[in-house]
């Protein structure tokens, strides 16, 4: 019988230390440790961050081989996210999985984080149908640190023809989050008190950025200055008002990234659009990219939501797909925070 080919991934690029394996393309298990020490801070501490790791990755990395029904002598690679990312979290990754690959003498895989978050989509748990979604389509890829729109023409051959000039679609979430004194990360606290708000009860105003890039830090100020100065008006204007607001900021940060992409979609002619990336979990942009492919006639992607937030099974899919390449690292390979080169 042939061999089966069991892949370990390891995420840890910002705040979430996560260890995941697939076998044959199957996802067995994920296992995610998120870092509650950043909330009172209202956005992540790099040094807290990679201690966090640091104590977390053995035993995530040990839950996730046990859920799999796997030992570490099963594991034929491992992939890890080099980066983009904080060094000192993408560090404790790197070299975890550094000295896993030389202990247990198996190959070692380099993963960029936003290729796998493109990977997500095609993540196949037991018993789920294989996606539907096939090459070329549009991937709008947005999270803590990006906001990109990209032609996947295959998960190594991207193009990115749109991506935010200054702060990212998350970054928008979660410095309006720290202005409110909600918590971090703001996106899901947003999210929440978005449900029960009214979208139109305040305006914010929108940047003019041409083709297809974004900017976020405009509006994140823009914000700041209206809660400024109605907090000085009215003391409980924010506790009095708060679904409405995020309702509010929320409708505008989703209708500034759907007329973009929808806008590529027809520039490039490209019918298939799919998201990626933690902002993709918001419930909005879900439920409107659904409601306007409808319209459009356009055919929609979105990763389970499990998987749109920084997780490992994503790394141990580009893993996979690299061990079928024979694409492996060295040892001598380090950590990287940023990438200049193209996807
Ligand atoms: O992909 P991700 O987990 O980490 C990065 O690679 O950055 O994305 C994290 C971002 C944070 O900014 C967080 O606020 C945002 O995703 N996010 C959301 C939601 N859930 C997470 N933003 C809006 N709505 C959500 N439900
Ligand atoms: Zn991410």
């Amino acid at each position: 019988m042939k061999k089966k080919i069991t892949i370990l991934g390891i995420e840890s690029s910002c705040d979430d230390t996560s260890a995941g394996v697939i076998q044959d393309g199957i996802l067995l298990s994920q296992v995610t440790a998120n870092q509650d020490v950043h909330n009172k801070y209202g956005g992540v501490v790099p040094e807290l961050a990679s201690r966090a790791h640091q104590a977390n990755i053995i035993p995530v990395v040990d839950v996730a081989l046990r859920e799999a029904g796997v030992t570490k002598n099963d594991v034929d690679a491992v992939a890890f996210t080099r980066g983009p990312g904080l060094l000192g979290s993408l560090l404790v990754g790197t070299s975890f999985a550094k000295g896993f690959a030389l202990a247990n003498n198996i190959p070692l895989i380099e993963v960029n984080h936003l290729r796998g978050h493109i990977a997500a989509l095609f993540l196949q748990e037991k018993n789920d149908p294989k996606t539907e979604l096939s090459y070329p389509f549009l991937c709008l890829l947005v999270s803590g640190g990006h906001t990109q729109i990209i032609i996947v023409n295959s998960l190594f051959d991207m193009q990115i023809i749109g991506e935010t000039i200054d702060d990212a679609a998350g970054e928008a979430f979660d410095k309006c989050s720290k202005v409110l004194g909600l918590g971090y990360p703001g996106g899901p606290i947003i999210d929440k008190h978005a449900k029960q708000g009214n979208p139109k009860a305040f305006t914010f105003t929108r940047p003019a950025i041409p083709e297809f890039n974004f900017s976020f830090s405009g509006l994140k100020t823009a914000f700041m200055y209206f809660i400024r100065d109605e907090v000085k008006k009215d003391k409980g204007f924010i506790t009095n008002n708060l679904n409405d607001i995020c309702a509010s900021l929320q409708y505008t940060i989703v209708d500034i990234l759907l007329n973009k992409f929808f806008d590529a979609g027809k520039s490039t002619n490209i019918n298939k659009l799919a998201v990626a990336g933690g902002v993709s979990a918001n419930s909005e942009l879900r439920e409107k990219l659904q409601q306007r492919a409808k319209k459009e006639n356009m055919q929609v992607f979105i990763p389970p939501f499990k998987y749109t937030t920084d997780n490992a099974a994503m790394i141990a899919q580009v893993g996979y797909y690299k061990y079928m390449k024979g694409e492996f690292a060295s040892q001598d390979i380090t950590a990287k925070a940023r990438f200049k080169e193209k996807l």
